[in-house]
C-alpha cells in the first residue's frame, strides 16, 4: 500500500488526482495501485506502508522493528526516522509515534549499533541546501500511528521523479521546517520559504529577482534577507522600510506586462488573479528565457477548478523547465505553488 499526506481538507483534491485511492485517517490516502506518482496534493509518500498492531509502545517498536531492520542493515547511506501522525489530531497519536520511534532507535542501538549511526538528525535537512543533499542514497523510515494500537511503517529510499525532484520529502509529513520570522510585513513570507525547501536552491547574495505582485512586500523582505536584489512589481506601493531600501526598484504598475531588460535568477509571484493566468506567467517567462528559477502561487477560488493543473508540469517542461513541480504546500491555503528551474 502506497501512502500519501496532504493537508488536512485537500483529501478530495488528492483523491481526484489518484483515482480508486481512499482516505484512511485525515491527511491519509492510501493508493493500492502503488504507482510512483507526484501528486499536487500530496507532499509526502510512504511507500510500500505495512501495519502493525501492538498494544504497547515497546511491542510496536519491537514490530516495527522487524519491518525495517534489513533493510536499514543491507543500506549504507543516512537515514531519517520520521514520527508521524493524522492531520489535526491532538496530542496522543503524535506523542504514541514519537515513543515508538524512541523505542525503535533504542532497538536498533542494541542490535544494529553501526547501522543505527548512519540516523542523521533533522538538522541536517533543515536548510534548503542541506534538503539538497537528500537523494537515492539515503532511506527514510517513517512511522504513522494510525491509532494508540495500529501503526504503519514504511521504509524506502527517495525514487527520482521524472520531472526533477524525488517522491519522498526529507521533512515529517512533507513540511519544510520554515523558520518564524518578525520582520516581514506579511506572514505570505513563510510561503516563499517553505518554495526555497522544494526548489532545493534560494537566492544567493547578489543574485537578481523580480517579485510579480511584491506588495505589502512578504516576499520581497525574504528575498533581502538573502541578499538579493529585487525589483518589485505591484499596483500597490511596498511597506515604507523595503521601499526605501538600496537594493529594491519599485515599479508601480501590471505584473503581467512587466518585463525584466534582462534574465534574472529569480522570478517569484504571488499575483492574486485567476489561475489560467499565472499558468500563462509562467509558461511565458521560462518560454523566453527571463528566469532561472521560478516560483508562482496558483490561486483557486474555493476548492475547485483543480482540473486546470493536469498537464502542467509537462507544458512548463516544453517551455524550458528542467525540474518542475506544483505542490500545495503547508502554506497554501486554497493555492498551489509552481516551483521551476530552467
Ligand atoms: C497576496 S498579495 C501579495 C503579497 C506579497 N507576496 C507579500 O509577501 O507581501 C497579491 C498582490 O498582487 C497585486 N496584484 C494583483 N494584480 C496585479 C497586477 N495585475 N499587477 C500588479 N500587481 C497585482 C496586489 O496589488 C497585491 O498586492
Amino acid at each position: 500500500m502506497r501512502l500519501y499526506l496532504c493537508s488536512a481538507g485537500s483529501e478530495p483534491a488528492l483523491q481526484e488526482e489518484l483515482p480508486g485511492s481512499r482516505v484512511l485517517a485525515p491527511g491519509v490516502v492510501a493508493d493500492a495501485a502503488g504507482a510512483a506518482a507526484d501528486p499536487v496534493f500530496a507532499r509526502q509518500v510512504l511507500p510500500d506502508a505495512r501495519e502493525v498492531q501492538a498494544a504497547s509502545v515497546r511491542l510496536l517498536a519491537e514490530a516495527a522493528y522487524g519491518l525495517v531492520e534489513a533493510t536499514i542493515d543491507r543500506a549504507t547511506g543516512p537515514f531519517l526516522i520520521h514520527d508521524l501522525a493524522p492531520a489535526d489530531s491532538g496530542p496522543g497519536l503524535p506523542s504514541r509515534a514519537r515513543g515508538v520511534a524512541r523505542e525503535l532507535r533504542a532497538l536498533l542501538a542494541a542490535r544494529r549499533k553501526r547501522a543505527s549511526r548512519r540516523e542523521r538528525p533533522l538538522e541536517d535537512v533543515a536548510r534548503p541546501a542541506g534538503a539538497a543533499n537528500f537523494g537515492q542514497a539515503w532511506l527514510l523510515v517513517q512511522l504513522l500511528a494510525l491509532s494508540a494500537d495500529r501503526l504503519l511503517v514504511s521504509a524506502a529510499a527517495p525514487q527520482p521523479l521524472r520531472r526533477g525532484g524525488f517522491d519522498l520529502a526529507p521533512w515529517p509529513r512533507g513540511d519544510a521546517p520554515v523558520a518564524v520570522d518578525r520582520a516581514p510585513p506579511s506572514r505570505a513570507y513563510q510561503k516563499l520559504e517553505e518554495a526555497f525547501f522544494w526548489v532545493g536552491a534560494e537566492p544567493r547574495q547578489g543574485e537578481r529577482s523580480v517579485d510579480l505582485g511584491a506588495s505589502p512586500g512578504g516576499w520581497t523582505a525574504t528575498l533581502l534577507k538573502r541578499g538579493a536584489q529585487v525589483i518589485a512589481v505591484d499596483r500597490a506601493p511596498l511597506e515604507p522600510p523595503l521601499a526605501r531600501d538600496a537594493r529594491v526598484t519599485t515599479v508601480i504598475g501590471n505584473a503581467f506586462t512587466y518585463q525584466p531588460a534582462r534574465a534574472v535568477d529569480w522570478m517569484v509571484s504571488d499575483v492574486v488573479c485567476e489561475p489560467p493566468r499565472s499558468l500563462d506567467l509562467a509558461q511565458r517567462w521560462l518560454a523566453a528565457g527571463l528566469c532561472r528559477n521560478l516560483i508562482v502561487t496558483v490561486k483557486f477560488k474555493g476548492r475547485t477548478g483543480y482540473r486546470i493543473l493536469e498537464g502542467v508540469p509537462d507544458r512548463l517542461a516544453a517551455a524550458g523547465a528542467g525540474f518542475v513541480r506544483v505542490k500545495q504546500l503547508a502554506h497554501n491555503k486554497n493555492e498551489v505553488t509552481i516551483l521551476a528551474r530552467r
